[in-house]
């Protein structure tokens, strides 16, 4: 299995032949190595509704007819613009033909902002927990800290987290390495951080802060297999 990191919080996982993109944010993300032309995912992931994560999932899905995962109120939207979808809740796994996904809680908002000034209600945020090939992969969304994150690290045994380290929207860098040992995850990546000014920051003392996990900074196009 290949994990790749595309900037913001985009993350792409290639396993037996399937693609699967994680909220991707491609137009208008200038730390992404991405184009959209050039992505064929089979499934997407979202984490929640805002706009730096839904991204190109309309267009990117309906060229390649993929299979969009969202919470129910994101999805029944996107349903609405002919994507194929998937919808779950907080909570809730399934099993799918490339691993099981589970949503996990996640404090945030999840408004999608549209074009005519309007916000309109996208559910709850999440954190998605992907089990693949053995491995378990968290990619914690946009979320401040919250000590049931020791409940999620005890539940599942995580090989892999992303952690928003941006501030400002999400944890900081303090917060995101409480979160690493809460969730005593093996292996930390630090996302959503530098793409706006004000969630500037320097990922290597993020990575320098964690105590029981292992960090990597990754930068756009940087692979992890396993
Ligand atoms: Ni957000
Ligand atoms: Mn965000």
């Amino acid at each position: 299995m290949k994990i790749s990191y595309h900037g913001h919080s985009v993350v792409k996982i290639e396993t037996n032949g399937k693609t699967i993109l994680i909220d991707p944010f491609i137009n208008g993300n200038e730390l992404t190595d991405l184009k959209v032309d050039d992505e064929k995912p089979d499934v997407i992931i979202l984490t929640h509704g805002h706009n730096d994560h839904v991204g190109d999932t309309v267009e990117l899905a309906k060229k390649n007819d993929s299979l969009v995962i969202a919470n129910h109120e994101l999805a029944t939207y996107l349903s609405w613009q002919l994507v194929k979808t998937h919808p779950m809740h907080v909570g809730g796994a399934y099993e799918f033909d490339f691993g099981k996904v589970k949503l996990t809680q996640a404090f945030h908002g999840s408004g999608l902002i549209t074009d005519g000034n309007e916000i309109i209600y996208m559910g709850m945020p999440a954190g998605v927990l992907l089990m693949i090939e053995g491995k378990t992969i968290f990619h914690a969304g946009d979320t401040g800290l919250f000590s049931d994150m020791k409940l999620i690290g005890e539940r599942h045994p995580i090989d892999l987290a992303f952690l928003p380290i941006g501030d400002n929207f999400t944890m900081g860098p303090e917060d995101a390495a409480t979160a690493a040992s809460f969730l005593k995850a093996k292996k930390v990546v630090p996302i959503h951080y530098d793409t706006f000014p004000p969630i500037k920051q320097d990922p290597h003392k993020f990575v320098e802060m964690l105590e029981d996990s292992e960090g990597q900074v990754m930068k756009a196009g940087d692979v992890i297999e396993y």
